[in-house]
């Protein structure tokens, strides 16, 4: 059916166009050891990325890692230490929630939580940090829903609807759910931040080299009617 192929085109367009992160990798983990130190590295960079763009996060991930490369190291830094390393990045909360999270999961001595009701437990970690970590790390199936996939979603679907209310987000998780790669949740969350990063870009979307245009219906609305705005989101 259409989920299935919208599933097939984004997966394989991410396969041939993701970009090459140090958060991101392609084995599956050997150990539960390793398991948990990729499932770190995920939430680390996602709660970077949450109010800062890919470019800047690289170095800051990249020190970060360097210097606390496993929830126990992160434990044992202080509140000092992770300020600093955070100098630049703003938002000081995401920092301290990362350590007092860090803190909390050492503390409890039951490993990295793995799916998202164990993850919202988490001080600081909310619906998409969640998401996030459970589909990337630990392929459950659950959707994650930032800005940029509210956009592409609402215009796979024409939802014309205000994207700041809590409604209509609301809406758009459960489309999310609905949508999510059952084999690969994890890449094909990626794959649509990403499209939305890339290619379905809020102004001047490239629908030329979207892997979803012909399963778009705000593009198929645009086409037949110009006076239609697709660019609202
Ligand atoms: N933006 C936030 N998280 C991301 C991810 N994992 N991949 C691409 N863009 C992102």
């Amino acid at each position: 059916d259409e989920t299935q192929k919208i599933r097939e085109s984004l997966l394989e367009w991410y396969d041939h166009n993701k970009r090459d992160l140090p958060w991101r990798y392609t084995n599956t983990a050997e150990s539960e050891e390793e398991e948990t130190k990729r499932a770190y590295g995920v939430w680390v960079s996602e709660v970077m990325l949450q109010q800062t763009r890919v470019q800047t996060v690289i170095q800051y991930y990249n020190r970060w890692m360097e210097k606390w490369p496993t929830l126990q190291h992160l434990s044992l830094a202080s509140l000092e230490e992770v300020n600093e390393m955070w100098a630049g990045l703003g938002y000081y909360r995401r920092a301290r929630f990362l350590l007092e999270g860090a803190r909390m999961i050492v503390a409890k001595g039951s490993g990295f939580p793995k799916t998202v009701s164990a993850l919202q437990k988490i001080q600081g970690i909310g619906d998409y940090t969640a998401g996030a970590i459970a589909s990337i790390a630990f392929k459950e199936v659950v959707p994650v829903v930032d800005g940029n996939v509210i956009r592409v979603i609402a215009r796979l679907r024409a939802i014309s609807a205000n994207p700041k209310e809590s409604v209509t987000v609301k809406k758009l998780w459960k489309l999310a759910a609905q949508l999510v790669d059952p084999i690969r949740p994890g890449d094909f969350n990626q794959a649509l931040m990403e499209l939305g990063a890339t290619v379905c870009t809020s102004l001047n979307p490239s629908c030329i080299s979207c892997p979803a245009s012909g399963h778009c219906r705000a593009l198929s609305i645009f086409r037949h009617d110009s006076l239609v705005l697709v660019t609202d989101f």
